[in-house]
């Protein structure tokens, strides 16, 4: 878990910008779910075998008994809002996002942390293969307009539950023959979730697992033309994809497409950046009626990460012009008052009210760079008074404060 300063402030602000703007012009409504939810939404949907709730939750009981996680992810909790609010009952589909941190008790290491932020889009209520296509267009521009290039999307389908019985048999039979040479965690996750065999990173996995069946030959007619659709959508954009018949994800809510974006160059050394996929079972899963719907969510830690290295262009901090000098207890006094009467007409302007000489504050002038300093020192203050000091030139005029406004604008215009 870290701090986020300043210093980052102004990619994180470029991001939220962005987002917003996007989700303004596809109709999304942005939804703020608690930080903590029932065990249970997070339980019944991405699995009790699945890591994050196998192992990376935070979970907490309370006095009264209540069994809480702090949310590892934002979809199920999204999905808890459709049906808790009876979404069902306006026009289909419901189309949502989000932006917050979310929290997993993994192995920290570059991009990967305890507490994150994750930007979200869903889309709940449609099956249609033409929102699968928009999903992936939308957070391939998001992240183009974050400043980022060279994505790649790695696309599969991971068919129906129906389908998926016939290639998880298929893959259990494979697997009987080749367990013993695969790695713990293979021989583990071979009980309790076989698919996810599929994504092990182990150099002696994997030389197996490219062998092992794949899971489009298994998949129903239906599934196919689902996925064939997306593609040609895909194809029809001009989105580069990659088809990965190993992308399985972890989660199990998970049905039909799923997709992880990369930067290309650094595919296979470095975590999705943004990742994604259908649930239409997902409603069902937490006790609602079947609703097919589809989102994905982004890494906003490892998007700046990115855009630092990119060197993307964010927006700069605005300029200080004008400094405001003060000397004695009056002259502190009004100059509260002269802050608070500039920041309400938009003009911005500095100060260091915690210093008394006026060496050290002209210092601190001169640093900014800025182009007038107001000296508002104790015989100005009594007599309702400012020195109006031009630092480039080194003129200085005293006006009545009461005309301070006007010449300030008059010579920040000039
Ligand atoms: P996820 O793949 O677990 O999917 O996370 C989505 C994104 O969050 C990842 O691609 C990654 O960028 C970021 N992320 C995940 N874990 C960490 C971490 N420990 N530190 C930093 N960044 C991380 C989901 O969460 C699904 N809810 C996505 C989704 C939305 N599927 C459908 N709708």
């Amino acid at each position: 878990m870290h701090d986020i300063l300043p210093d980052d402030l102004l990619y994180w602000e470029k991001i939220r910008r962005v987002t917003f703007d996007m989700a303004e012009f596809y109709d999304f409504g942005f939804v703020q779910t608690p930080i903590l939810e029932n065990q249970a939404v997070f339980e019944k949907s991405l699995g009790v075998t699945s890591d994050v709730v196998e192992k990376e939750m935070f979970t907490l009981k309370t006095k009264g008994g209540d069994e809480l996680a702090l949310r590892p992810e934002n979809t199920a909790p999204i999905m808890r809002a459709y049906l808790e609010h009876g979404w069902e009952s306006l026009p289909q589909p419901v189309k949502a996002f989000y932006m917050g941190p979310m929290f997993r008790h993994e192995s920290p290491q570059a991009g990967r942390f305890r507490q994150f932020h994750q930007l979200g889009f869903e889309v709940i209520g449609s099956e249609d293969a033409v929102i699968d296509a928009q999903m992936i267009q939308i957070v391939m521009s998001l992240l183009a307009d974050f400043g980022l290039k060279n994505m790649v999307c790695e696309v599969n389908s991971l068919g129906d539950k129906v389908c998926r019985v016939k290639y998880k048999q298929a893959l259990k039979d494979f697997l009987r023959n080749n367990l013993k040479k695969m790695c713990s965690n293979c021989q583990r996750r071979s009980k309790v979730n076989p698919l996810r065999i599929l994504d092990c990173k182990e150099e002696g996995c994997k030389e197996i697992i490219a062998k092992a069946p794949q899971i489009l030959d298994f998949i129903c007619d239906d599934c196919r033309n689902h996925f064939k659709k997306l593609l040609e959508f895909l194809d029809e954009l001009g989105i580069p994809y990659n088809l990965n018949p190993n992308l399985v994800r972890g989660l199990d809510y998970y049905n039909r497409t799923v997709f992880e974006i990369y930067i290309e160059e650094k595919r296979g050394s470095q975590s999705a950046l943004a990742s994604g996929g259908r649930y239409d079972g997902l409603a069902e899963m937490l006790g609602g009626k079947t609703t097919p719907a589809i989102g994905f969510a982004a890494g906003m830690e490892r998007i700046i990460i990115e855009m630092k290295e990119a060197k993307a262009r964010i927006p700069s901090w605005p300029q200080y012009k004008l400094f405001l000098v003060q000397l004695g207890d009056l002259a502190k006094k009004k100059s509260l008052k002269i802050l608070e009467e500039f920041r309400k007409e938009g003009v911005l302007m500095a100060e260091s009210l915690s210093k008394h000489s006026i060496k050290s504050q002209m210092k601190n002038a001169d640093k900014l760079g800025v182009k007038l300093t107001l000296i508002l020192g104790q015989k100005e203050a009594l007599d309702n008074e400012i020195i109006i000091r031009d630092m480039t030139s080194g003129v200085q005029e005293t006006v009545p404060l009461a005309k301070l406004m006007a010449e300030v604008k008059r010579r920040l215009k000039s």
